[in-house]
């Protein structure tokens, strides 16, 4: 059974306070055509993102981080960004605003990638949407969105994943794990952990996801998809957008810090909206700690707009620019 949570008019106050017109009127110029959600428009405002796959032939890939004003992603005792946004005694939402957002993104997203770090560190999240009004929204599009986003884990070692975490064993999730060739000689772990799957390799020849099983387990609304990529440069991401696109995925929240930073040393990630909460944090849980820029390559960012919840949490919208983007 996947878990609710509702969001009254109060936990999702935030005002507005900062609009880039000229970055959203050539936003406009690409949107992909979307009805409004309701909701989402009377407490967020215009909400739309362009139509990637078309434009571009991949995913448009959102991230989410929250960050203290210090920029650290957690604190030390307790490294889970719900207790980050629950720490800001100032933030009248109580964090509530912050995963409210998070639900937002989810909304408009075909998959989810999620991190395994943070897979171990928080127990209790899955990558769906809680709120039942914006459920609703996407549940009335079925044309276009399926009810639950591809949770997508991508591993080297997915033996030590945390078995019993609940994205890993709830039957409403989809679950798309990508892993090294290497690792499907033996895959005892699945078996082990009544994880029933579909094994697909994924090559630059392949021209669509066949399996022995793919079609029936569709049909059976079975949806633990495993794709093996070559362990060289894993992953391979011109595969993993391929992938993508024979799912039908078009659009991606990625909810893991580790792969925001990898997503924009490729040049992928297309924005990022960072809530920065009005504590300091203290330690090393900084994100991209180890995955610097050089200095004349470091990515742009364009504000698009910045809402405010209390005196001390921003909500910050970018896109991010790239110097001579090559797409796949
Ligand atoms: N503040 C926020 O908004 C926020 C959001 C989410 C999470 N968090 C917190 O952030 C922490 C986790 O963030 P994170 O960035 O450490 O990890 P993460 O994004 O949760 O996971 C990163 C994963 O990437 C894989 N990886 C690492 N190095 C790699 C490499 N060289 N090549 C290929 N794959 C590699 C590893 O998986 P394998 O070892 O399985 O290959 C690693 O577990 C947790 O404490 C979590 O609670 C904060």
């Amino acid at each position: 059974m996947l878990k609710t949570c509702t969001f009254e008019a109060n936990d999702i106050k935030m005002n507005k306070i900062y609009e880039n017109q000229a970055c959203f009127d050539n936003m406009d110029k690409h949107q992909r055509q979307q009805d409004i959600c309701a909701k989402v428009d009377q407490h967020y405002g215009r909400l739309f993102f362009p139509d990637n796959m078309r434009n571009r032939g991949r995913p448009y890939f959102t991230g989410s981080l929250i960050v203290s004003m210090d920029g650290r992603m957690g604190f030390m005792d307790d490294p889970s960004s719900r207790t980050l946004a629950k720490a800001n005694k100032e933030d009248p939402t109580g964090g509530m605003a912050d995963l409210w957002m998070v639900n937002v993104l989810r909304t408009y997203a075909d998959a989810v990638l999620l991190g395994t770090n943070t897979l171990h560190a928080e127990s209790e999240f899955t990558g769906h949407v809680y709120d039942p009004e914006l459920q609703k929204y996407r549940l009335e599009r079925s044309e276009r969105f399926a009810p639950v986003p591809w949770n997508v884990i991508i591993s080297r070692n997915p033996e030590k994943l945390p078995w019993n975490h609940p994205v890993l064993n709830t039957s409403e999730i989809p679950v798309l794990m990508i892993i090294p060739r290497n690792k499907t000689k033996n895959m005892a772990w699945c078996t082990e952990n009544d994880f029933c799957y579909e094994l697909i390799r994924i090559d630059h020849n392949s021209e669509s996801l066949v399996g022995d099983r793919y079609d029936t387990l569709q049909k059976n609304g079975q949806t633990h998809l495993i794709a093996a990529l070559p362990e060289v440069d894993f992953p391979d991401w011109k595969l993993v957008m391929k992938l993508m696109r024979l799912l039908n995925i078009k659009q991606v929240a990625v909810e893991s810090p580790y792969w925001i930073y990898e997503l924009i040393q490729e040049k992928a990630m297309d924005e990022v909206f960072t809530t920065q909460t009005g504590v300091y944090a203290g330690g090393s849980l900084v994100p991209g700690k180890t995955q610097s820029f050089h200095s004349t390559e470091a990515p742009q960012l364009e504000l698009a707009s910045i809402h405010m919840t209390g005196n001390n949490v921003m909500m910050i919208r970018q896109l991010l620019k790239y110097r001579d983007r090559q797409e796949s």
